[in-house]
């Protein structure tokens, strides 16, 4: 093509944006109903009565219902949606596949969500942490994940600018390595072709590794690096900068996705597995300090020149904060994983702790960050509906976070504190019912915790619907009133 014909004008794209607000939207549903089941499991730790006797409502089928919404239903459906709009806007062309797999992908994905949530309450399980659901529901989202898989690499291949931007290759280390540990973990020999029971392809100790090489792959894959694709796209989006580094991007993509997928084993400290492999995941574990603060440091630098837009921006206040979360609980993981302070903090409280300062800060807030950015640009309205009630929704949630990990720390701690106390004949101190009265009073700040990000979750929930209702109650701004011009590794 002549430079000529290059520089002419484009044709603009005429984006598939249904799917994406579906995707959003979802992702605003299924919050609420993650954090109520959250609020609820909480109470009945504080309260076990409160499962009033019923085997759906007990703590070991509604634990699942709460991971797998948080996780799977709101952060996925964020992520899907999040994932599906940047592709296609920084490769400036349509999603490929046509408007009727999109949707296939949503309702799919979507009833996925609900065939394991029911499944869960009705008391089926693989007893897999995270990879619950039984077979039949596994090779339901097999196929959905691998057209997912497909839209997504069509689109990428028919883009129309040379360059693949950042957020899409961590986007695509998503995709594809779930579909890998979901693909290996699930392995199975259903007991009967109709039945909804199923055994592993693996046992013993094979069986522990292989779930957790699953289970932190899916922290580290999904909860990490998919978020990660949106980190880099909503915060030069709404700072309106380039990224800071888009160098260190590309070192921070490598060693991040290189060094994760070794680190398994730091869940399985202390256990039958093999010291060799348990001293594998920790030393991968420490070392994946440095990308994962690579990766913070480069969100934050990319304010530079702009810190002042984190009081009038909301989503920019969200996603910040989700990196200063997403560094905190990096540095936390790496210290867990080293095996003696693991023989501390391994079956206490201060994993609950752990989880949630990434899950509560860094996964959530993030997602909540995209919706505030990209809820007015979907709908096309100008301005936020209230950037005061938006403000309300961070102090609010912020302050629950706060509740949630203090109080896990403290009880964590205390807890294998108490557990590995001796008296001077070498007996042990504390019952451990001992150790359970003694953390009530924490799982109640926890659970109170858990209410304020709710109803900061409730709050969002007003606000974005009376946006795409069209209504404004006070001035906030927004990205879609932001110049492009300014950002343009990020494309359009
Ligand atoms: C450098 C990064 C990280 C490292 C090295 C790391 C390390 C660890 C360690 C050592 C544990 C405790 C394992 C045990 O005692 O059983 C753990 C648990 C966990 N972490 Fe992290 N972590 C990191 C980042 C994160 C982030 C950002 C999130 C969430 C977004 C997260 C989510 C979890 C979850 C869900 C568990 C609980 C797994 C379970 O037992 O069910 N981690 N992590
Ligand atoms: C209102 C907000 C939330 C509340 C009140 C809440 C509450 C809880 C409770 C009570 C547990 C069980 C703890 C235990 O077994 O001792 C739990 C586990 C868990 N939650 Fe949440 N949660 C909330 C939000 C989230 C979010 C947003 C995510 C992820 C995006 C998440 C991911 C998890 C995970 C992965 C576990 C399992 C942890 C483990 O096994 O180590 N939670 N949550």
């Amino acid at each position: 093509m002549s430079d000529l014909a290059s520089a002419a004008p484009r044709a603009p794209v005429i984006y598939n944006e249904a799917v994406v607000r579906k995707f959003i939207f979802a992702a605003m549903f299924w919050a609420i109903i993650a954090f109520t089941v959250g609020c609820y499991i909480a109470l009945e730790l504080s309260w076990p009565e409160l499962n009033f006797g019923l085997s759906f409502l007990n703590f070991g089928r509604l634990r699942p219902v709460h991971t797998s919404a948080a996780i799977f239903a709101f952060g996925g459906s964020a992520l899907i949606g999040t994932s599906l709009h940047v592709v296609q806007r920084t490769c400036r062309v349509r999603l490929w596949g046509g408007d009727a797999l999109a949707n296939f992908i949503f309702w799919g994905y979507q009833f996925f969500i609900v065939m394991a949530a029911l499944s869960y309450v009705m008391g089926y399980s693989q007893g897999r942490e995270y990879a619950e659901p039984e077979w039949h529901i596994d090779l339901w989202l097999t196929l959905v994940w691998v057209l997912y898989l497909l839209v997504f690499v069509a689109t990428l291949m028919l883009r129309e600018e040379p360059h693949i931007y950042v957020a899409n290759w961590f986007f695509l280390a998503f995709i594809i390595t779930v579909a890998m540990l979901h693909l290996v973990n699930n392995a199975a020999l259903p007991v009967h072709w109709a039945g909804a029971k199923s055994y592993s392809a693996f046992s013993g100790t094979q069986d522990a590794l292989v779930q957790w090489w699953y289970g932190h792959n899916a922290v580290g894959f999904f909860l990490t690096a998919g978020f990660l694709g949106m980190m880099y796209y909503i915060i030069p989006k709404s700072a309106n900068r380039p990224v800071y580094s888009y160098r260190l991007s590309i070192v921070h993509f490598w060693s991040l996705v290189f060094i994760y997928i070794w680190a398994g084993p730091h869940h399985l400290h202390w256990t039958a597995l093999p010291d060799w492999a348990q001293t594998l995941g920790m030393a991968f574990s420490i070392m994946l300090w440095m990308p994962s603060w690579g990766g913070m440091i480069n969100g934050l630098m990319t304010l530079s020149g702009a810190w002042d837009k984190l009081r009038t921006e909301p989503s920019l206040r969200f996603s910040v904060t989700a990196v200063g979360f997403y560094g905190m609980s990096t540095f936390e993981g790496p210290v867990m994983s080293v095996r003696d302070v693991n023989a501390l903090s391994h079956y206490t409280d201060w994993g609950i702790g752990h989880v949630h300062s990434g899950s509560l800060g860094w996964v959530a807030f993030i997602s909540f960050g995209t919706m505030y950015y990209l809820v007015p640009v979907l709908w096309h309205r100008e301005k936020l509906y209230s950037a005061k009630l938006a403000a309300w929704h961070y102090w609010i949630a912020t302050l629950g976070i706060v509740f949630y990990i203090a109080s896990m720390w403290v009880a964590g701690i205390m807890e294998g504190l108490m557990w590995r106390a001796y008296d001077a004949n070498g007996f042990l101190q504390y019952s451990f019912s001992e150790s359970v009265v003694a953390v009530h009073p924490f799982y109640v700040i926890r659970m109170l915790g858990g209410v304020l990000f709710l109803i900061g979750a409730l709050i969002m929930a007003y606000n974005l619907t009376m946006t795409i209702l069209g209504k404004v109650a006070d001035s906030a701004r927004t990205g879609v009133a932001l110049p492009s011009g300014l950002a343009p590794a990020v494309g359009d």
